[in-house]
């Protein structure tokens, strides 16, 4: 069987100064996405960057990106980000006025359309439109910040979610984002996990590509001991 798991670092504990090399280190050490935090200040009280940045690392990387828009009122900006060169889309339920419709323009864009939970949310809310989904991100801190520890809760969510794909014999991706780190990426990959956020676990050391060489090796091991 192919592997079915990805590593997307977060670039949210990357050195923005030094975007375009750590971008390189963790693309040429293996990692099969990028995950591209986008935060307004409202929908979280965090701001951090917008289509202008995804429009130029484009420039200098093949990787997936990943765009996780925790914004206010995303229908505002998905037409943005696909044209600054995002791959997925991920809006937060919880900002959407009207999901299903969100979802299908950003299919009719061309990309992947993928919804995200807050750690509250409970995981049925999304049932209905997994017909529009290409994945759902399971948010395992509460959005705004790197470096905070894993919500065990959203372990359960994932599970209820990887046995409704099951069951419903969908192919949509299950994504975690939140603390986790080769201490506890076992225990994600348990609960259904196939995406798999780091951000300061990747960024936060020494060695960014050392580090991505770590978790795939650990993805890579899963595959082979299917
Ligand atoms: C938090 C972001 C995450 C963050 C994860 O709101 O969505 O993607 O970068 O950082 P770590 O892996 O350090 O918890
Ligand atoms: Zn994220």
């Amino acid at each position: 069987m192919d592997n079915f798991y990805r590593l997307a670092p977060s670039i949210l504990s990357a050195d923005f100064a030094r975007l375009g090399e750590e971008i390189r280190a963790v693309e040429e050490a293996g990692a099969d996405w990028l995950h591209i935090d986008v935060m307004d200040g409202a929908f979280v009280p965090n701001i951090s960057v917008g289509p202008p940045v995804v429009r130029s690392v484009r420039r200098v990387s093949r990787l997936v990106f990943d765009a996780h828009l925790m914004i206010a009122r995303p229908e505002r900006y998905v037409e943005a980000f696909a044209e600054a060169g995002a791959d997925i889309i991920c809006v937060h339920l919880e900002a959407a006025d009207d999901l299903p419709a969100l979802l299908g323009r950003i299919r009719s864009f061309g990309k992947k359309a993928a919804a995200a939970l807050k750690p509250e949310t409970p995981v049925e809310r999304v049932f209905g439109v997994m017909d529009r989904l290409d994945m759902v991100l399971v948010m395992s801190v509460e959005p705004g910040f790197g470096g905070q520890e894993l919500i065990k809760a959203a372990l359960g969510k994932a599970r209820a979610l990887r046995e409704f794909i099951r069951k419903n014999d969908l192919d949509a991706d299950i994504e975690m984002d939140g603390g986790i780190g080769l201490d506890n990426i076992g225990e994600v990959l348990d609960s259904g996990v196939n995406v798999i956020v780091a951000g300061s676990a990747v960024f936060g050391g020494a060695g960014p590509a050392a580090a991505v060489k770590k978790f795939k090796r650990i993805m890579a091991d899963r595959v082979n001991g299917y």
